[in-house]
């Protein structure tokens, strides 16, 4: 049963909580509501927009159209040997929750994601990832409906397209095609498993700590990394990383480093001419870290995140994040890019 309501303030359905109103929302709890939803005329009368945990979105706005919050929940262990699992899981489920369950469960493969603000559909939309590893690396397809054709579709993971903080969800077909659910392929933890500890903020909790490093212990360790880098959201109103790591070429690094020489890079897979930088290393250099401008700010303990204090509306953090942007690129004439969706 569909239940739309008017009017909405949606400021509790986004992380970073700026005030801003929704002409129409409604939740969808399987796939028949969806469909059920695309032959109504609120849905046919407006603009839609899927919306999972409102962890990587910011409302500029007050939103002229119908907002579909997904909410479709479950998990299905389709096969499982004794090495590994495969699951399906509802696009509506909380990330966090069904990693912290594959851990209890003694899977892997997902366990450096744990403690990202997401839902499950986010995962697959945005390619979330951290400490090494991505979402794609463990989705084997992602099915859902095309809202054109009402069809039902599987895509295999490598027609979703995926790339950093990207998928085909988020380009060719974004608004188009709602994932109903993701499938998952883990492992069943043993010795035998290599867990990732490459990350140099883990080997120094790694260190720290004398903790025996098992599939626990590691997702832990990330965990406590995590809440020591990143504001309580319960607290301060934030969508974790504001910007891209940028990438440039390797001889535009080497140019760079000649008037900063503490530039850190990272290598890029399949990108031998090319590295990443650090967009929170730039945005520190450039003066921004602890940075405040009315009611927005840059986090006093990671220059990526920005925060909002106080009542900040979406156009106060849109102008901070572009004053930022301006001030790269005068300083290391490098363009960020925002990992966060303006509506
Ligand atoms: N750094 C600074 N100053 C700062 C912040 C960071 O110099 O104010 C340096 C750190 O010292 C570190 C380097 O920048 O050596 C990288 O920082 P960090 O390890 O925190 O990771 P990140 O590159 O800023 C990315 C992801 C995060 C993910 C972490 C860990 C992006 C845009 N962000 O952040 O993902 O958790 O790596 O893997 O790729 C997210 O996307 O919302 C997110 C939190």
């Amino acid at each position: 049963m569909l239940n739309f309501q008017n009017n909405i303030n949606l400021a509790p359905y986004t992380t970073f909580g700026v005030q801003a109103k929704a002409k129409l929302f409604v939740e969808v709890d399987s796939e028949a509501s969806f469909l059920e939803l695309l032959e109504t005329p609120e849905r046919k009368n407006n603009q839609h927009l899927f919306l999972g945990t409102g962890a990587n979105i910011l409302f500029t706005k007050d939103f002229d159209g119908l907002i579909v919050k997904i909410n479709i929940k479950g998990k299905d262990i389709i096969e499982k040997t004794d090495t590994s699992v495969i699951i399906d899981v509802g696009a509506g489920e909380d990330w966090n929750e069904f990693v912290r369950w594959t851990i209890d469960q003694k899977w892997a493969g997902i366990e450096n994601m744990v403690a990202i603000p997401s839902s499950v559909w986010a995962a697959a939309f945005w390619n979330i990832g951290a400490y090494g590893m991505e979402a794609k690396d463990r989705i084997i397809s992602v099915h859902g409906i095309n809202t054109a054709t009402k069809e039902a579709i599987t895509l295999s993971n490598i027609e979703c397209l995926f790339g950093y903080r990207e998928s085909i969800f988020k380009q060719q077909l974004k608004d188009n095609f709602l994932i109903t659910k993701v499938r998952f392929g883990l492992h069943v933890y043993s010795d035998q498993y290599t867990l990732n500890t490459n990350y140099r903020d883990v080997q120094q909790w790694i260190a720290d700590s004398w903790s025996k490093i098992t599939l626990k212990t590691i997702a832990k360790a990330i965990a406590e990394i995590r809440s020591h880098k990143l504001p309580d959201r319960k607290v301060l109103g934030t969508a974790g990383s504001f910007f891209k790591n940028p990438m440039i070429s390797k001889e535009k690094f080497a140019l760079l480093k000649t008037n900063f020489v503490h530039l850190m890079s990272f290598d890029v897979a399949d990108e031998p001419g090319y590295i990443k930088l650090s967009a929170g290393q730039l945005i520190e250099i450039a003066g921004f870290k602890g940075y405040k401008k009315g009611n927005a700010g840059v986090y006093n303990k990671h220059a990526l995140i920005l925060v909002n204090y106080w009542w900040a509306t979406g156009r106060e953090i849109v102008d901070l994040a572009g004053e930022i942007q301006s001030k790269v690129q005068e300083t290391f004439s490098v363009s960020l890019s925002p990992e966060v969706i303006y509506v």
